[in-house]
């Protein structure tokens, strides 16, 4: 899907970004080799980037069998 029309960037370039390094939409968009416009995707890439680097939910524990 994409997250920014004025440069036609999907979610999974801003994820790639953030895995890359990028911590806020400024560098993302550096890293996508490309430079912020209208600003109406932000909100939406700065969501993917803070997804993205947040630490992973622990796993359940598993249920031990009998
Ligand atoms: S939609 Fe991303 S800068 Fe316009």
């Amino acid at each position: 899907m994409y997250v920014c029309i004025c440069n036609a960037l999907k979610c999974s370039q801003f994820r790639e970004a953030a895995q890359g390094g990028a911590q806020d939409v400024t560098s993302a968009f550096k890293a996508c080799g490309a430079k912020p416009r209208c600003g109406r995707c932000f909100e939406e890439a700065a969501s993917l980037i803070e997804q993205s680097l947040a630490p992973m939910e622990p796993m359940p524990h598993a249920i031990a069998a009998e």
